[in-house]
């Protein structure tokens, strides 16, 4: 899963995932679950993340390699938040390689940045299971609790305005690049960010078969 901050790559995943029955990845997740644990790895990850900067290499692909070389994933994955730069993208490609697999398509979300201050800030987040909601347009059948998993939802961190900017200016100079190199190799499925939400489903099934 391939765009910017909020424009629906977690909620585009977990559909996905419902859809074709795959394990969803998403390195936020997994950094934000570390950081909460105060691992090594994780008190120096939520440094990078509550100031919106990307989290370095040397602790975000070997995460990923540990996790893509469990044996749920052998039947297909989904990758949200992963990669996000140029080395990363190397480092995908020599795990790919070392688990004999390819990737089958990269789905671009877009979305305007006008759309994406104003979801965010309204977003609500379940540290259990990753499902994610928004106040008005998503909201979940309890308030403040998750429909899949009765966790208590958070607002995450990284979600104030100033933050925000700053990782969509992360992600326009690291991330963006890679949208060329994937289109370079024909795999790149775009999708609309802003579709309604009840339609994605069917969207997504007939964009990926
Ligand atoms: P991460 O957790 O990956 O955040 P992000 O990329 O900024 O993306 P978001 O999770 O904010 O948004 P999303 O696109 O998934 O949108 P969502 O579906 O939630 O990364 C956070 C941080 O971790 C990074 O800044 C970095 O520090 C670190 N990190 C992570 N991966 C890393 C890596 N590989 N390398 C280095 N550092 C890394 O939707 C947003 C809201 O909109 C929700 O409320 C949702 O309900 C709503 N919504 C979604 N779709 C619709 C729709 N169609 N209509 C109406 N509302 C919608």
């Amino acid at each position: 899963m391939l765009g910017p901050p909020g424009s629906g790559k977690g909620t585009c995943a977990h559909i996905i995932s419902e859809l074709f029955d795959l394990p969803v990845i998403t390195t936020g997740d997994m950094l934000r679950e570390a950081a909460s644990n105060e691992t090594e790895y994780g008190k120096v990850a939520g440094e990078y993340m509550n100031r919106g900067d990307l989290v370095p290499n040397y602790i975000v692909n070997g995460i990923v390699r540990d996790r893509l070389m469990k044996p749920d994933t052998d039947k297909g994955f989904i990758l949200d938040g992963f990669p996000r730069s140029v080395a990363q993208a190397d480092a995908l490609d020599n795990i790919l390689r070392d688990k004999g697999v390819q990737l089958d398509h990269v789905v671009f979300i877009v979305l305007e940045d006008e759309k994406i201050v104003g979801r965010l800030s309204l977003r609500r987040s379940c540290p259990e299971c990753g499902a994610v909601y928004h106040l008005t347009s998503n909201p979940p059948k309890t308030k403040g609790v998750c429909d899949h998993c009765g966790t208590d939802l958070i607002q995450r961190n990284d979600d104030k305005e100033d933050v925000i900017k700053r990782r969509l200016e992360v992600y326009r100079r690291n991330t963006q690049p890679l949208l060329d190199r994937y289109e370079q190799k024909g795999i790149v499925r775009r999708f609309q960010g802003d579709n309604p939400l009840e339609k994605i489903p069917g969207l997504l099934q007939k964009l990926l078969s």
